[in-house]
């Protein structure tokens, strides 16, 4: 096995993490679950869950991959080869999740040109339920390819291949480097003329006012913590493989909590940027903010379009700037997604980076066009809800009992302490093996026991098996049958990753 790629720079890691982390669940989810789950409320959640979970995962898997420098399913193997199954689950995760997520992408580049003229007109619902999705009125009747998607789809999937096809350091790294600090300052900008807007306090109370009263629902913990693993990339193999492209010299420590703490700040500045905007439309209309803020998809692409009509002549100005944002943010993310899957196959076949990046991208692209279908925002959501809740839960809690309680978990703090500024402790080690396998097993089984009581968005049951509960078989059997292939050198692959650490 060749010479393994590394990261150019600290900064251009920590910009192709965070890339990774800042997306799609930043810009939309994040101020919606914060809105929807008593506001100040769920943020001290979402803090209390960054701490106990988000950080230690994120210092763990940034220990594994630099350690063990491999793919999840390579790193999984060095720690122990029967455990390279999971390293696999974690790639099929993150298959399901690009085949769809760039799709989401393709739909915000799209309203970049719809923002020029604000093509939503007056009723941004029906036009983009009806006119730009062309949706049809069930998951199994597909309709079309809805062709106006197609343009912005292969401009999407070509940036993301690009970018891998070209590496880690000149590919990668370079791209984050350019769209990360144009996208943090055009949410900036987004923010400070959103704040200055009449009516943006109340939509800033909105998002921030706590609600003490939820302190003790389960469902505002579940929405924190489940919130937690999507947003920081984490437990789908991706930071895993980052960190793999770490020079021997990295402090690991630090930049896990600099990703972490960048991502969280990024998602705070998104939420002011949406909810500001939403006060002011609030007050234009007369009504309560609570009565404009609307769920998930409906936010990004009806809500805030009509909340972008109501600024005048800066409405062409603000809709370009969002949805270039949610785009630059989106690409970061599925250009990590993808090379997490891309460098297993790498590791596992002995194959090169050119010949597995025109392999993968061309099958996910043909997978990703059942989205771009009329019937493609129900199979989006209905794979989005399964591997998010069950495939990333799951495959975290997997992850943080082998680890925590079959695994020495002193191999990483020792790996870890002697080259980072801040050392790992009790906290650390009780966190991994004690408070995020309960609140993941916890988070992952209430799900599952509201899925089975009732059908997921009231989808119909056959939608729901075929959709959801085979991709998750898929994941798992596909995971189990991936590890069955014997590696070509094994005994090379495990002395390999010892001794990087001698
Ligand atoms: N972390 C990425 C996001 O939040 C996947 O969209």
């Amino acid at each position: 096995m060749g010479q393994r790629e590394q990261w150019g720079t600290r900064f251009g890691f920590i910009m192709a993490a965070v890339g990774s982390a800042v997306g799609l669940g930043n810009i939309w989810r994040f101020p919606y679950m914060a809105a929807d789950n008593g506001g100040g409320i769920f943020f001290l959640c979402y803090l209390f869950a960054l701490l106990t979970a988000g950080i230690p995962i994120m210092i763990l898997e940034f220990g594994m991959g630099h350690k063990y420098r491999g793919s999840a399913p390579l790193t999984f193997f060095r720690i122990n080869p029967k455990w390279e199954w999971l390293g696999w689950w974690q790639v099929l995760v993150c298959f399901f999740i690009s085949v769809y997520y760039v799709v989401v992408i393709a739909w915000s580049l799209s309203y970049v040109m719809f923002s020029i003229n604000q093509a939503w007109g007056d009723a941004p619902k029906d036009f983009f339920f009806g006119n730009f999705l062309q949706l049809t009125s069930g998951p199994f009747e597909l309709g079309g390819i809805n062709t106006q998607i197609l343009l912005p789809l292969a401009l999407a999937w070509i940036v993301a291949f690009v970018s891998i096809y070209t590496g880690v350091k000149s590919g990668i790294e370079r791209v984050a480097k350019l769209l990360i600090p144009i996208l943090f300052f055009m949410v900036v900008f987004i923010v400070i003329r959103g704040v200055t807007l009449p009516g943006a306090a109340a939509g800033l109370n909105f998002l921030f006012e706590p609600d003490f009263s939820r302190i003790f629902d389960y469902k505002v913990w579940t929405a924190a913590y489940g919130q937690i693993f999507f947003d920081l990339s984490i437990c789908f193999a991706i930071m895993i493989t980052y960190s793999s492209y770490l020079p021997k010299k990295s402090d690991v420590v630090n930049n896990a909590f600099t990703t972490c703490l960048t991502n969280c700040s990024f998602s705070l500045l998104a939420g002011m940027a949406v909810f500001s905007i939403l006060g002011h439309m609030a007050f234009t209309q007369g009504v309560a903010v609570e009565d404009v803020a609307t769920a998930g998809v409906g936010l990004a692409f009806i809500t805030f379009p009509a909340a972008i009509s109501t600024l005048g002549s800066a409405a062409p100005l603000f809709g370009i700037l969002f949805f270039l944002a949610l785009a630059f943010a989106g690409i970061t993310s599925l250009i990590s997604i993808n090379e997490a899957a891309i460098a297993s196959i790498m590791d596992k076949f002995e194959m090169g980076r050119k010949k597995a990046t025109i392999m993968y991208t061309g099958t996910a692209a043909v997978c990703s066009l059942l989205f771009a279908t009329g019937a493609g925002l129900y199979i989006l959501d209905i794979v989005d809800h399964f591997t998010n809740n069950f495939g990333i839960v799951f495959g975290g809690l997997i992850q943080v009992l082998l680890m925590g309680w079959l695994f020495n978990l002193n191999t990483i703090k020792d790996h870890v302490n002697p080259i980072s500024d801040f050392k790992v402790g009790n906290w650390w080690i009780f966190s991994i093996k004690v408070i995020t396998p309960l609140v993941a097993g916890y988070t992952g089984i209430m799900t599952l026991i509201n899925d089975i009581k009732t059908p997921y968005a009231g989808y119909p049951q056959d939608a729901l098996f075929w959709m959801g509960w085979c991709v998750l078989i898929v994941i798992v059997v596909g995971g189990v049958l991936m590890a069955s292939r014997k590696w070509k050198d094994e005994q090379t692959l495990v002395k390999g990753g010892v001794s990087f650490d001698k």
